[in-house]
């Protein structure tokens, strides 16, 4: 048996800089409103021209990643790519990243489970190490919201949530079976699928005909929809049960966490945790502020960012937690 170890870590956002400001130039909010129910003051959003796509976001955090993990094209064994906001409706964008990073061809694997999909990834990248099947995965995490929400004061509660983004990690084994992911933890809870969805394009609920004969202006369910309360409610239940769970695992407690990187979904959702386990600020990692939710990017963001300001460092404790629409959530515990 092996245990596998984050080697490497990258992120890319594009520059395009999008204020609460400018937001309450095209919709009906305002600072004051975003700030205090979020947190976020600005988020990134690609530009018309600017070439960025969920593949090739991903793609310049996961060279990064390659880069300080020290591993070259021909050592990557596998791919995993995590997103709500696939460059195509199908083939997934993993078989795009195999082809823009030349690697060879090596399964690549695309994960649907939203803002807990770099936690998914991380626990499948895990398995296939911990079994000896392969020795680096790269796990990538790559949103594109912005040219899917609805920017006009209909679509504000979830419009000024997303961002865009991306963040990757090398993954390779480790002998020493003390170190690296010591406990993945993964759950779902179906009956809350439509809480927090994006509808169409799906096969359940229209005809891909009547759609294009139709061409509603008013149809939104392109848009995602999400009933904020209900999942705010049951974010920090689960969010808090599967960190327990992991720390339990592992016969650890909360005073023993040395960074938390909650998935961000909402700055107050991470302050009720960080009460909650009555954490310090030096605990818990946040970017929400300058990035918004950027969903399956949000983790592997922060953890880079975490890990570039050196608040992530050999021997710590770090508890990665996720919950979102599906509804699924769970957690990661490494001992880095
Ligand atoms: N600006 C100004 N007013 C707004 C905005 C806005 N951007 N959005 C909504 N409002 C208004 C509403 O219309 C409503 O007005 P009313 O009282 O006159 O009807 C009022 O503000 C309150 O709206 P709520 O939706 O009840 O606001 P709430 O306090 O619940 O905050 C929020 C909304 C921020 C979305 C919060 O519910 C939340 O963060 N939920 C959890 C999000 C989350 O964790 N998602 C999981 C991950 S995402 C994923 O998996 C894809």
């Amino acid at each position: 048996m092996y245990n596998s170890k984050i080697t490497g870590l990258g992120y890319y956002v594009p520059e395009h800089v999008v204020t609460n400001d400018d937001l309450s130039k095209i919709m009906d909010t305002s600072d004051e409103w975003i700030t205090e129910r979020t947190g976020i003051k600005e988020r990134r959003h690609v530009k018309e021209g600017d070439g960025n796509t969920t593949t090739s976001m991903g793609v310049k955090a996961a060279k990064i990643a390659m880069e300080r993990a020290g591993v070259g094209t021909k050592d990557i064994d596998f791919v995993i790519f995590a997103t709500l906001s696939p460059d195509y409706y199908f083939p997934g964008p993993g078989v795009l990243v195999q082809k823009e990073l030349g690697l060879d061809t090596v399964g690549a694997l695309d994960v649907r489970n939203q803002c807990s999909g770099f936690v998914y990834a991380v626990s499948v990248a895990d398995q296939f190490i911990k079994t000896g099947m392969y020795r680096n995965v790269l796990v990538i995490g790559s949103e594109l919201h912005s040219k899917g929400l609805d920017m006009t004061t209909r679509g504000r509660g979830v419009s000024v949530i997303f961002g865009d983004g991306a963040g990757a990690a090398i993954l390779s084994r480790e002998d020493d079976t003390s170190k690296g992911i010591l406990s993945t933890h993964l759950h779902s809870e179906g009956e809350h699928a439509e809480e927090l969805s994006l509808i169409a394009p799906g096969m359940g609920k229209r005809w891909v005909n009547d759609i294009l004969k139709d061409n509603h202006p008013d149809d939104i369910s392109y848009y995602p929809y999400m009933n904020g309360q209900f999942v705010f409610k049951n974010a920090v239940v689960r969010f808090s049960e599967v960190i327990m769970e992991g720390l339990q695992a592992n016969n650890l407690s909360p005073a023993d966490i040395d960074m938390l990187i909650p998935h961000q979904a909402n700055l107050r959702i991470s302050q009720f945790i960080q009460q909650k386990f009555k954490l310090s600020d030096d605990q818990v990692y946040n970017n929400i502020m300058r990035y918004g939710n950027t969903t399956a990017a949000s983790i592997p963001i922060a953890l880079t960012e975490a890990w570039e300001e050196g608040r992530v460092k050999e021997g710590d404790t770090v508890v990665l937690a996720a919950f979102g629409s599906g509804f699924t959530w769970g957690s990661t515990i490494i001992r880095w």
